[in-house]
């Protein structure tokens, strides 16, 4: 790993496991040209998404937020590459699905389903020290 290698971590929601987008969501990743450090299928406890979404504790979706996140597998990975954090975010696109651009994950494969909470696919981090604070909560042996 070079010295500017960044890792981010990235979680395919329930929804996009359900729907069977995982294949689609990390081919997107591969064709971008980041690599997975780590990856598995895991279902989410409320202690790990308690810390994951700590700073949502207390708004109106964070009640919906940590059910939905419950409802079924998620895929949670570490991927690799100089600024994949941004390039990740701008991969995912915008957290609405609605108003994602189109050629993004949310924009291309997600829609508004009318429910209390965005279910838009894809989870990625949004700095580097929410990166590895993230890693630390699903790969805490990495
Ligand atoms: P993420 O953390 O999942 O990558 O998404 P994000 O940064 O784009 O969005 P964030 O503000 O961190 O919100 C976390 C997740 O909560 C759900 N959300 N729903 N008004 C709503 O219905 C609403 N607001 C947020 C989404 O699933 C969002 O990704
Ligand atoms: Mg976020």
């Amino acid at each position: 790993m070079t010295a500017q290698t960044e890792r981010s971590l990235v979680i395919v929601k329930p929804d996009g496991y359900r729907r069977g987008l995982t294949g689609e969501v990390l081919r997107r990743i591969e064709a971008k040209g980041y690599t997975l450090a780590a990856l598995q299928v895991t279902e989410a406890t409320r202690e790990q998404l308690a810390e994951h979404y700590a700073e949502h504790e207390g708004k109106p979706f964070y009640e919906p937020l940590v059910e939905f996140m419950s409802s079924g597998p998620v895929v949670v990975a570490v991927i690799e590459g100089n600024d994949c954090i941004k390039g990740f975010r701008s991969l995912a696109g915008a957290t609405n699905p609605t108003e994602a651009a189109p050629g993004s994950i949310r924009g291309d494969l997600g829609r508004d389903w009318g429910l209390k909470v965005q279910q838009n696919i894809v989870h990625g981090s949004d700095s580097t020290e929410s990166a590895e604070r993230e890693i630390g909560i699903w790969f805490p042996n990495l």
